[in-house]
């Protein structure tokens, strides 16, 4: 079975990377998709993020990236995949990611949202977070991969 993981990744962290790792045990293929949204202004372009998933998902051969425009169920279809997975960290994502996964189940009856808990030392971790830690200059190597310590260093010094 094939499983989208939809998101913004901007940047991706360890809690991600936790979900898609444990993902892959469950799924035969996890497509981490980025979407492109033109209401956003990320810090990194779409392109950047995709790259910087590759390079921290080279040790995962079930793990494929890409990017999408529009509705997540649509991007699912085309890929034949029936699931979306998405981490939880803490009780305030819940009421969001219920809402998503309710719109969605109208979108698409056929496709299911599972979540999986994200690991307790990383529920605290946002992707908004580690930019502000790394716009000051702290310490974000525990939170973020090797490649996107760099990228963020480089782009706030
Ligand atoms: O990492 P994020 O920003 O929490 O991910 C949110 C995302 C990308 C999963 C969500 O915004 C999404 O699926 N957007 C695509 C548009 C869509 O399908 N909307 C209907 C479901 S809410």
């Amino acid at each position: 079975m094939i499983a989208i993981y939809p998101g913004s990744f901007d940047p991706i962290t360890f809690g991600h990377l936790d979900i898609i790792e444990r993902g892959v045990v469950l799924f035969e293929k996890v497509i981490v998709a980025v979407l492109y949204n033109p209401n956003k202004q990320p810090l990194f372009s779409v392109e950047k993020r995709v790259e910087q998933i590759i390079q921290c998902t080279r040790h995962l051969p079930q793990v494929e990236v890409d990017s999408f425009v529009g509705l997540t169920v649509d991007y699912a279809k085309l890929h034949q995949a029936k699931v979306l997975l998405r981490g939880l960290r803490v009780l305030s994502d819940f009421e969001k990611e219920l809402q998503m996964a309710h719109t969605n189940k109208t979108l698409a009856e056929d496709v299911e949202t599972v979540f999986l808990a994200t690991k307790k030392e990383y529920s605290f971790l946002s992707s908004s977070t580690i930019k502000e830690i790394a716009q000051f200059g702290g310490p974000i190597s525990h939170l973020v991969p090797e490649n996107v310590v760099k990228d963020l260093q480089s782009y706030y010094s």
